[in-house]
């Protein structure tokens, strides 16, 4: 045994080294490849001698392991916010009112960038990390420790000297490139793409599966060190992240030391402009007192430091000139208007298109033809257009007219009462909408029909193979062959048969994703999943009336109503029937499985010791139970958790609903 684990702790030793090479000073010291086999052999040696695999294993930034549930933890010291402000007058204030309060001291300020990311303590004993947990509401938190090991700049391990006991503060942040690497795919898988890097760094943070959020490429950007009064850090902010960075954190390397005003509005003008070089989102700017005993002399408002605040920059904004509109139709018919503009620099991208998002939005900013448009760029990444550039409009500008006509196929569009957008009703001869649909419904979150490529879908539909869904399933080998002679997804012997094996793989796909696949109007991945869950099979999905519909968690009415009306379509009924006899699968695997609550409804209310609202809701569902959003006399149980309202107390009671606590629920299920 003892070699053993001597081999296995030199080889984590060695991955940990070459880990902080790569991703701290930028350094390859082995190919790709000999990492892995050096992973890859760690791991091996960890699943064959569990009990010599150290929780702070280089193996756990891979990932795997599944956080059921994140659990709430209260944090040692809260995580207060700093106050914050966009006017230079009031940092210039902030400066004068910190001089005048520490009279005649010798002190300096620190300046430092302001990340637009997630903030997170990490908790460091004897130099491991044992905790890693979010910001939450600043008192309590989520503790996300597995994910937070996938963060290779996290160290798991400390270097050289540490202090035993401190929790080190910082940022998660999504690198753009990472980002947008992330959203393209996730726009080709047919998921919906995150509005912006901050939002995406905090969903991954809460993946249920770690591998997943390994994959992520997030960073942890570290700013702030906190420690028990019992243990000694150095005296200044600056001196406490030099060390954290010989300690192995990835600490800015901009922050800068200064000592009067004009040195903070220097920096403060200098990142203005220079922020969009960086790598990732900043949204402002942090002055803090550099002289950590001066802290305590400050002190806190109400919920932030009075030794530091916060400068935010605007959003950039600049003016073009919008040269025309055009109409895009999406696979479900809807028509989306894009400004193509002149081409113009803004945070230093160059932007030539912007969503007009629907009529209404045209028609609320008031735009015309030959307008010049106000563009913003916020923290994110996506240009919005924020306005008209009305000291550029042209007398006697005409308003945009709405098109009202598909310009693909020229069907007079639709307008459904209470929703905003404009949709083309021919979805089945417009051109865009049947490639759309069947490129979602071959997508890898859907059928996953992987060598059916948008290129091939064209092919099929010009030769007239494929015109719907149900198409694919009837294809047939001599019916493939030599098709499309001269072109690069031209089909041979060996791609029909690949082709032909990989859509009768997908007859195995799970009952969840066949109801995304079928591309119904605002069913997404979670939507559909809701919907399987709920209906078990697809006969019950198809019967179901608007109202029962609605009644599915994350279903909304306009979901309801739009599941409701494609299933009532004889097209949508054919298809659906050939797609059964094809062999999909219509029911899921949950359905025979007798839960402890099938066929009952709850109501939870209030919060939840061990689960979150979402968590005890999902915890339901795999237990056969519905959740309901109202009592009534068909309620089985209401779930009451803590300052639950008082009107469903009270409604449970008249209607003699019986009220359990969130113990006697788990009672119940397990
Ligand atoms: S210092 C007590 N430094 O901004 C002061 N915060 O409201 C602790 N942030 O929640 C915070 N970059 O998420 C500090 N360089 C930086 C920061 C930073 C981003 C975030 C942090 C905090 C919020 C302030």
């Amino acid at each position: 045994m003892e070699p053993v684990r001597k081999h296995m702790e030199e080889l984590a030793a060695e991955l940990d080294r070459l880990n902080y090479e790569y991703y701290m000073n930028d350094r390859s010291l082995v190919s790709d490849q000999q990492f892995d086999e050096m992973m890859r052999e760690l791991q091996d040696l960890e699943r064959q001698y569990p009990e010599l695999a150290s929780p702070l294993s280089p193996t756990k930034r891979v990932g795997g392991e599944v956080n059921k549930t994140f659990r709430q933890v209260t944090h040692r010291f809260p995580m207060l916010s700093l106050g914050n402000t966009y006017s230079i007058e009031e940092i210039e204030e902030f400066e004068a009112r910190t001089r005048r309060f520490l009279d005649g001291e010798q002190f300096s300020y620190t300046c430092e960038l302001k990340y637009d990311g997630v903030a997170i303590g990490l908790t460091y004993r004897h130099g491991q990390l044992v905790q890693a947990v979010t910001r939450g509401n600043g008192t309590v938190g989520d503790d996300i420790t597995l994910n937070a090991k996938t963060i290779p700049t996290i160290p798991l391990r400390l270097r050289g000297d540490y202090p035993d006991d401190f929790e080190a503060r910082g940022e998660v942040v999504y690198p753009f490139e990472a980002f947008e690497a992330m959203n393209r795919q996730r726009e080709a898988e047919g998921d919906e793409p995150f509005a912006n890097p901050r939002n995406a760094a905090s969903g991954s943070l809460k993946l249920q599966d770690s591998a997943e959020c390994a994959k992520r490429k997030l960073q942890f950007c570290m700013y702030f060190m906190m420690a028990p009064d019992s243990v000694e850090l150095p005296d200044t902010h600056y001196g406490r992240l030099e060390w954290a960075r010989q300690m192995g954190f990835k600490v800015q390397p901009y922050i800068k030391e200064c000592k009067n005003i004009g040195e903070i509005k220097a920096f403060i003008d200098y990142w203005d402009k220079a922020r969009w070089d960086l790598p990732y989102a900043i949204d402002g700017i942090v002055i803090k007192v550099n002289q950590t005993p001066l802290w305590d002399r400050l002190g806190l408002t109400a919920k932030s430091p009075r030794w530091a605040i916060a400068f935010k920059f605007k959003a950039e904004r600049v003016s073009t000139p919008l040269l025309s509109i055009s109409y895009q139709v999406g696979r479900t018919g809807v028509i989306t208007p894009v400004a193509n503009l002149q081409p113009v620099s803004l945070g230093g991208t160059v932007v030539r298109r912007a969503t007009l998002v629907n009529a209404d939005f045209i028609e609320k900013m008031g735009i015309c033809y030959g307008d010049n448009l106000l563009i913003e760029k916020g923290g994110e990444i996506i240009p919005k257009v924020v306005g008209v550039d009305m000291e550029k409009r042209k007398e006697g500008a005409v308003a945009v007219k709405y098109i009202d006509r598909c310009p693909e196929c020229g069907t007079p569009l639709v307008r459904v009462e209470g929703e905003a957008g404009h949709y083309c009703p021919n979805s089945d001869h417009c051109h865009p909408q049947i490639i759309g649909r069947l490129e979602h419904f071959v997508s890898r979150k859907a059928m996953n029909i992987e060598s059916l490529g948008p290129e091939r879908l064209e092919l099929l539909y010009g030769a007239g193979l494929v015109r719907n869904i149900a198409d694919i399933y009837d294809l047939r080998r001599e019916q493939l062959i030599g098709l499309g002679a001269d072109q690069a997804a031209s089909i041979q012997d060996k791609g029909a048969d690949n082709l032909l094996a990989a859509i009768e793989q997908s007859t195995r796909v799970p009952f969840e994703r066949v109801v995304f696949a079928l591309g119904i109007r605002y069913v997404g991945e979670v939507g559909a999943k809701k919907l399987a869950r709920y209906f078990k099979n697809m006969d019950a999905l198809m019967a179901a009336a608007e109202e029962e519909l609605a009644q599915v968690e994350d279903v909304g009415e306009v979901t309801a109503k739009a599941v409701a009306e494609w299933f009532a379509l004889s097209e949508h009924r054919e298809i659906v029937e050939r797609l059964r006899v094809a062999g999909l699968q219509f029911s899921g695997r949950w359905a025979a499985t007798g839960g402890k609550l099938d066929g009952m409804t709850l109501v939870v209310s209030g919060v939840f010791e061990h689960f979150s609202r979402d968590e005890i809701k999902a915890d339901i569902e795999n237990h056969g139970g519905k959740v309901s959003g109202s009592i009534s006399g068909k309620t089985a149980y209401l779930v009451a958790g803590e300052k639950m309202g008082p009107e469903k107390l009270k409604k449970a009671e008249k209607l003699g609903v019986k009220i359990i606590s969130e113990l006697e629920y788990m009672d119940l299920v397990r």
